[in-house]
């Protein structure tokens, strides 16, 4: 029977260090959370990266066998990878630049060495997998070689490649030292798919500017093989969402929550510490409507959840101190004994938490600078069964191209996004439930199963057209 091989370069289990020893937890980002649901089916196997550098070869020896039994491989990576290929060329390098931050990005050969070296370690590490007719799905841009050295080792083999964060306009793509190489690599694949049409076209565009290589309705004409490239916006579990949210852990969490809260309503803002994600913005934005609406001191808090992320990168840890300074500043003004102008929680929470903090939401900011598709603004609207709640979103979110009954705004317009939490805040229940509704039915329908089974049916398809034209 054929199966499935994920790789992506973090795994949906992290190994962490504790008193106790070894322990291990979910992982959180999209790709981690999203695909979660679904790769145990079938015999697939998850290949990637623990999170945590082993000292050891016990240590190793015992994370693999505990992953073995939840159907991961581990890659491990030493101390001089994590510094030069995670943290270096992965997010010093492609994640700026990939989000239009290209003034952050680094550009360093002894990254990019490590780079290409640890794409043939995954390489090696995928081959131990996977049979001749399973299928590889490789995932996002920590891996953006890897197909084209899969397709080098094993020229028949049916490759998907996913990319998770937006691909940018050509003029960014064209500052990368090793663009040309980054392009082929991914060019390995059959499929490549993308969150978005507009992440699709800068990528064709690229390939033709680039490498000279022209597309007709998306397939690219390599001097071997052709390529498909298209559009699947990742969807959630929409399921485990709604039932999360409707479960006696979350209803727990919501009275608890609710007590100490008293009668304040609540603005939600959920992310990974990203540069990317227009946290100082917001905050500066929800102190610009303390102050342009004093009717609402003392009435709503925004509960703002911050999971750490990447904090050996230097950009990452000077956000901290930003966001640190924001919020005393805010609380320091504003806060009187009986409220607390801004909840700031600098950690992750289990998903009943979670769930718990999108019932009691009357308001969601999801306001990214730039997101490949943001699957939180998904979350927040499984979870509301009574259909209650505004979301506020980015139109440079992947998931603005699907939830246009989200009120729409320009993370960086501060007086709109002002505005668009007072609009939020006194919206009438019959507008909430409308823009709620046709939302969920969104979500719903095309969730991550429903999103694999599409890139499954389109890789096998193109799979089988090539051969017919070989
Ligand atoms: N998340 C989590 N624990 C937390 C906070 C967030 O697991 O304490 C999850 C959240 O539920 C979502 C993911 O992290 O599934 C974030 O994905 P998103 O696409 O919004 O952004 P990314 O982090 O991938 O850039
Ligand atoms: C985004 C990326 C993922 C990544 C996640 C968390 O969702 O697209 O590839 O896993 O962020 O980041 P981290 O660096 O902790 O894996």
């Amino acid at each position: 029977m054929s199966r499935t091989i994920i790789v992506s370069n973090r795994l949906p289990t992290k190994a962490l260090r504790t008193d106790d020893g070894l322990a291990f937890q979910p992982s959180e980002g999209g790709l981690a959370t999203g695909l979660g649901s679904i790769y145990r089916a079938d015999g697939n196997v998850w290949v990637g990266w623990p999170g945590l550098f082993v000292e050891d070869e016990a240590e190793a020896t015992f994370v693999t066998e505990q992953l073995a039994a939840d159907s991961m491989a581990p890659v491990f990576l030493t101390e001089d990878e994590i510094r030069d290929y995670y943290e270096g060329f992965s997010n010093g390098t492609l994640w700026p630049t990939f989000h239009y931050f290209a003034q952050l990005a680094v550009y360093e050969e002894d990254m990019w060495k490590a780079y290409v070296a640890v794409n043939e370690k995954f390489c090696r590490a995928v081959l131990e997998q996977a049979g001749p007719d399973d299928t590889i799905w490789v995932h996002d841009y920590q891996l953006l070689l890897l197909p084209e050295m899969l397709r080098a080792a094993r020229p028949q083999a049916t490759i998907g490649f996913f990319l998770h964060i937006p691909f940018p306009s050509y003029e960014l793509i064209r500052v990368l030292p090793w663009r040309t190489e980054l392009l082929q690599g991914m060019l390995g694949a059959d499929l490549i798919g993308f969150h978005t049409f507009g992440y699709m076209r800068h990528f064709l565009s690229a390939v033709s500017q680039l490498l000279g290589l022209p597309n007709q309705h998306g397939q690219i004409e390599t001097p071997t093989r052709s390529v498909l490239v298209d559009a699947f916006p990742m969807g959630i579990d929409h399921q485990r969402y709604a039932d999360a949210a409707a479960s006696e852990a979350a209803d727990a969490h919501v009275r608890e929550y609710r007590e100490a809260l008293k009668e304040v309503r609540v603005i939600l803002s959920i992310d990974r510490l990203d540069y990317t994600k227009g946290i100082a913005q917001r905050l500066r934005a929800f102190e610009l409507l303390l102050l342009r609406y004093p009717e609402w001191r003392g009435q709503v808090s925004l509960l703002m959840v911050v999971v750490p992320s990447r904090d050996q990168v230097a950009q990452y840890a000077d956000l901290k101190v930003e966001i640190d300074e924001l919020v005393g500043r805010i609380n320091a003004q504003y806060r009187t004994i009986a409220w607390n102008p801004v909840h700031y929680f600098y950690r992750s929470f289990p998903l009943e938490e979670l769930a718990a903090f999108y019932r009691l939401a009357e308001v969601a900011l999801v306001t990214p600078m730039r997101d490949g598709m943001n699957l939180v603004a998904k979350e927040y609207v499984a979870s509301k069964a009574d259909q209650r709640g505004v979301l506020i979103l980015s139109e440079r979110a992947g998931a603005a191209r699907e939830l246009s009954d989200a009120l729409i705004i320009n993370p960086t317009d501060t007086g709109q996004l002002a505005e668009a939490m007072h609009e939020a805040l006194v919206m009438p229940e019959e507008d909430q439930i409308a823009r709620m509704t046709n939302m969920q039915a969104l979500v719903r329908q095309y969730d991550v199963f429903a999103w694999t089974k599409l890139f499954m049916d389109r890789l096998a398809h193109a799979k089988s057209q090539q051969q017919t034209l070989a």
